[in-house]
Parts: C-alpha cells; structure tokens; sequence
C-alpha cells in the first residue's frame, strides 16, 4: 500500500514537471527564443519534429529529476535512523521494460525521421535550378536558366528551389536558419542538392555551418525572397546589366573577381588582407620571397592565377586554392587584369 503512496506520488511529480517544461519549451520555441520565425515550406517538417522531441526531451528530464527530488525529500534519513537502507540486486522486469520502451522509442523516431526526410527532400519538376559554390570565404549563386550569376540570393516566394551546392576548396556548409534546412557543400566535385521553398517575403542570410578557416564566421550572403513579379523584375534587370554581355571588359573583370572570391583575400583599396592587394599593383614592381624582383604585367598576373604557388611576394604566404583560376577562359583572364589595371 505504501508502495503505491510513493508511485502515485513520484507519477504525479513527473507529470508535473513534463507538463511545466515541455509547454515551456513550445511557448519559447513559438516566441522566436529557440529559432527564429519559419520561413520555408522544408521547415515545418522540421519544426514538427523539433516539437516532438522537446516533449520526449521534458519527460526524460523530469523522469530523472524528479525521481531524484522524490527520493531526496521523502527518503531522507530522518531523525534517529542510523541503519543502512534496504539492499536490491537486479529486477528482471524492471530491465526488461526499461531496455523494450527505448528500443520502441528509438525505432519509432527512425520511423519519423525517414518519413520527415522523403517530404524534406520530395522534389517538384519545375523547380528553379540555382547552382552554389561555396569557397573561402564566399558564396555565390549561378542561375543557369537565366545566364546570371550574384553574389546575393535571391528566390521568389512559394516556389520551390532547388539549389546544387558544392565547394572549391574545403567543406562548407549552407543554412539559412528560418529555412531551417542545412546541406554541406563538398570539395572535389561532388554536387549536393538542398531543396527551399521560401514562404515569407524577406531578407535573410545565408550562414556557412561548417568550420572553414579563419574567416569562417564572416563567410555570409545575402538572401532576398521576393514576389514572383519582383524576382522576374530582378532577373530581366540582372541580365540587362550584366558587364560581360555588354563588351564592359573592366565591369566583367570585377564581376568575374567578386564570383571567383577573388576579393576576399585581394583587397582594391590598398588594405592588406590574406594576399596582395590589387590598388596600383599593375606595373609596380616586386620582390619575391627568393630576393628577386619583377615587374607585375599580364604573364606575372596569369601565371600567378593559373599557378598560384609559382612566385611569391615576399613577406605572404601562398594560400590560394590551386583551383582558384581553373575555371576561367583565357577571355575571362583579360577581363579580371583589365580590371585591376584600372585600378589606380
Ligand atoms: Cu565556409 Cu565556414
């Protein structure tokens, strides 16, 4: 009879305490404390999830700890009582029942997971194709449906994307947190899919969730979602500008150099960041780590993009991918030392 005193009371105490944390924990989750708003279809099921697991998470909790407070208060040793407590070894239900509800638990949140990932990743045919390349320490986004490529992602609302991710030199990995949805991108050649269908009309930010190197939490992008007329908008103004379709060499040039992430170790205003900044360097002259001096014409700059290691300005370090320039055509060559030839 005693026994059942204590299992009723220890059953209520638990109840309490689960009902008190998990309803915490959803109030604080819809409050914007634990994630921020949603922003993406991906993301309810996500957040479901997320749901599910704060309540199993709140019981756990409070199965431990209020057994724990329980036993602290009532089984106390009182006034007067000196002897040990009574001895148990083993309780074969008891092992049983703890080791089969687990089990069930675990398979059945296999269950939900898989089930959650096939709707995660269900795919819709007419999905605008964005294809991402992440490099340190910066993205950048190809459209090539459209011919464009940006710096700044930018999606129409409530239509599914589907965005082909990949890395140039280590692994990075994209998240906008209100889309909830993560991928990482991987280096050598390996192509990744992430599938967003953004909901809300806004701004947001890309993260890269993967550490990458010095620069790793400043490697952000832009993210605007907009209204399918607006994006159409942007795109027809995108493809009106771009300088490499409009024989602007020099405007190609820069372009070509903010999309190879050329800028984020050569600065254009004269500051020292991880390589040689480009201001004035055209036609000066340099020493090399060997003593030697040359003059920084179109051979030096070629070589330098095609093998960056070959020669090196005294006092820096060669930390260029050796894959930086591969990609670019000879004409895109031309382009990027017009550019910093203007540079004066
Ligand atoms: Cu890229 Cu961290």
């Amino acid at each position: 009879m005693n026994q059942i005193k204590h299992f009723i009371g220890v059953s209520v105490l638990v109840a309490i305490l689960t009902a008190g944390i998990g309803f915490g924990l959803q109030s604080a989750m819809q409050n914007g404390y634990l994630l921020p708003p949603l922003a993406s279809r991906q993301g309810v099921e996500i957040d479901w999830l997320f749901g599910i697991h704060f309540w199993v998470i709140a019981f756990l909790f409070s199965l431990i700890a209020g057994f724990m407070l329980y036993s602290i208060v009532v089984f106390r040793q009182k006034k007067g009582e000196e002897k040990d407590g009574r001895h148990f070894e083993g309780h074969a239900g008891l092992e049983v029942m703890w080791t089969i509800i687990p089990l069930a638990m675990v398979v059945f949140f296999a269950y939900l997971g898989g089930d959650s990932l096939a709707k995660v990743t269900a795919v819709n045919p007419t999905a605008i194709r964005v294809n991402v390349i992440g490099r340190q320490w910066e993205w950048s986004f190809d459209y090539p449906e459209y011919g464009v490529s940006s710096t700044v992602l930018v999606l129409p609302v409530n239509h599914q994307t589907l965005l082909r991710l990949r890395a140039t030199d280590v692994i990075h990995s994209f998240w906008v947190p209100e889309f909830r949805v993560k991928q990482d991108l991987l280096p050598g050649g390996e192509v990744r899919d992430l599938r967003i269908t953004p909901t809300v009309i806004g701004d947001y930010k890309v993260r890269c969730a993967e550490l990458c190197g010095i620069k790793h939490a400043l490697m952000e992008a832009d993210v605007r979602i907009l209204s399918r007329a607006d994006f159409d908008r942007w795109m027809q103004e995108e493809i009106a500008k771009d300088p490499c379709k409009i024989g602007d060499s020099v405007g190609c040039g820069r372009k070509l150099a903010q999309e190879n992430g050329c800028l984020a170790c050569h600065s254009i205003d004269g500051t020292r960041i991880i390589g040689p900044t480009w201001l004035g360097v055209f036609g000066s002259e340099e020493t090399m780590t060997d003593g030697s001096t040359i003059i920084v014409d179109e051979a030096y700059i070629i070589e330098s993009i095609r093998d960056p290691g070959a020669k090196i300005v005294q006092g820096y370090e060669n930390l260029m991918p050796a894959t930086a320039g591969q990609n670019l055509t000879d004409e895109q060559l031309q382009d990027i030392i017009a550019f910093i030839e203007s540079l004066k």
